[in-house]
């Protein structure tokens, strides 16, 4: 019986495992005649693996999945399953992700730096205001450089820190100070895991993106029956290697697609001082172009004048007006895919006297007695340009921000416009511009999909998913 023959049987049989990954058992068996499992089911072998007791390690080569440098950074808090935080880094060591080591204060009273240090054969770090430890290795680039970092056990201390801003320590400072994923494995006792400050600093995580590996039910060290177990580590080893192994899976998705991305308002100006705008913040453009440059693609973001910082992508152009937005996207052409999120103003307005005499517009209007017109000429339209063009890219996405009859304006704009996908939402409220939140729905040909309210970043890396599916179909 060959390698993968007998992991499948381990795992309970062709047909249990056919039925769970949702594929032929068929499939199965080809894989056990191969004695190979493909790249891309190897993650679902390992959360099947993960849930009963198979060790996993002497079937998968669980290097091979990891051959570009990740880095992990671990803090350990301080709680009675502090020590497992150990068994964590010894399984860490075995792959060759590169792992840096936080205690907080209340960890070295459960567990020594010198024991994580050893194991982990590289400095443990402690503190905050180490001069020493401040010019090798300070705590901003100890929170930059991982691409993931582990709070395992995770306090309720530590979590009401986190979601509270709190930086007293390095532990929390760091928190604060990362752009990684954030990942925590929280233990505690049940009460204090029940109590509505820990619930509600639990939801608030949730809400920014952090994830969680949920606490086990059972008896706790205490004696107590409840929700707050420290997890298996291998477990929680599993569920970082599943993130690890999707994410890389994800930096290739739009290798070779090229996309042009258009975001923020534009601005029209009347005169040198005054202007026509909309309330566009550029956040959901910006973290569409960020998403899908994360995943491989050649992003060229075109975007109006923004307050917010630019995003990581291989090409940004800033504009202010309609007409420079259109010229610098119709450069840009050709490309694979075009998503248009700016909100372009829709007109620019010059001002006339009653006698529609036209102002010299090159220096400022004066505040005088007189009524003021304004003649209202139509902004170039962008996406219906792109679209109808003869170098329409294979995908054509555009943003609609209504305040009434969402969908249904969605609809006609999608129809008259020769665009793929619309992303419709209500701004009749005030609760989109600017905000990190959005609720859209998403109107094709065939469909509305409503999506439940997520933070911009959650819909971006939804939308990028759905762009895969697109292309996916295009391509067939
Ligand atoms: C024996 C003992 C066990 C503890 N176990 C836990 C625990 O499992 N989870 C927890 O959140 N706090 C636990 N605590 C309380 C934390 O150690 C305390 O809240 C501390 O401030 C956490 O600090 P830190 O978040 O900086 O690590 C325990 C305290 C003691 C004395």
């Amino acid at each position: 019986m060959n390698k993968i023959s007998e992991l499948i049987s381990l795992l309970g049989g062709t047909g249990f495992v056919a039925e769970k990954l949702n594929v032929l058992p068929s499939a199965i068996s080809n894989w056990k005649k191969l004695n190979k499992i493909p790249r891309n089911k190897q993650e679902d072998i390992l959360q099947l693996s993960s849930h009963l007791n198979v060790d996993i390690e002497k079937f998968l080569p669980i290097k091979k999945l990891h051959n570009v440098k990740v880095k992990i950074l671990l803090i350990i808090c301080g709680g009675i399953a502090s020590y497992k935080s150990l068994e964590i880094i010894r399984l860490i060591k075995k792959t060759d992700i590169e792992l840096d080591v936080v205690m907080t204060k209340s960890a070295q009273k459960f567990i020594t730096p010198l024991l994580v240090t050893s194991l982990n054969e590289r400095k443990c770090y402690t503190e905050l205001f180490s001069v020493e430890d401040e010019t090798k290795m300070n705590h901003i680039k100890l929170a930059r450089e991982p691409d993931i970092i582990l709070v395992a056990p995770a306090s309720a201390n530590i979590m009401a820190k986190l979601a509270n801003g709190l930086a007293d320590d390095l532990a929390s400072t760091i928190l604060l100070a990362s752009m990684s994923k954030i990942i925590l494995a929280p233990s505690m006792n049940p009460v204090m895991w029940n109590n509505l400050a820990t619930r509600e600093n639990y939801k608030k995580m949730l809400d920014r993106g952090i994830e969680f590996i949920e606490p086990d039910t059972g008896e706790m060290a205490c004696g107590e029956k409840g929700t707050g177990r420290f997890p298996e580590p291998k477990l929680i080893f599993e569920t970082i290697l599943s993130y690890i192994s999707k994410n890389q899976i994800l930096t290739n998705q739009f290798k070779n697609i090229s996309i042009l991305i258009t975001a923020g308002p534009t601005i029209e100006n009347i005169d040198p001082v005054r202007f026509v705008s909309n309330k566009s913040s550029g956040k959901q453009g910006f973290e569409i172009a960020s998403e899908l440059t994360k995943r491989g693609a050649k992003v060229t973001l075109v975007t109006g004048p923004v307050n917010i910082p630019l995003p990581n992508c291989e090409n940004v152009i800033q504009v202010t007006s309609a007409q420079e937005m259109l010229d610098n996207v119709t450069q840009q052409l050709p490309a694979d895919i075009f998503i248009c999120s700016a909100a372009v103003a829709d007109w620019k307005l010059i001002p006339k006297t009653l006698s529609n005499k036209s102002f010299d517009v090159s220096n400022k209007i004066k505040k005088t007695n007189d009524t003021l017109l304004f003649e209202t000429i139509k902004t170039p339209d962008i996406l219906e340009t792109v679209a109808k063009s003869n170098l329409r890219p294979k995908i054509v996405i555009g943003f609609a921000a209504e305040t009434n009859k969402v969908k249904k304006n969605a609809y006609s704009k999608l129809l008259s416009k020769n665009i793929d996908l619309i992303i419709a939402n209500d701004v009749s409220n005030n609760q989109v511009f600017g905000e990190d939140f959005n609720k859209v729905c998403l109107v094709d040909k065939n469909n509305c999909e409503e999506w439940e309210k997520q933070s911009k970043k959650s819909v971006a890396f939804h939308l990028a998913n759905k762009i895969n599916d697109l292309l996916t179909n295009y391509d067939q």
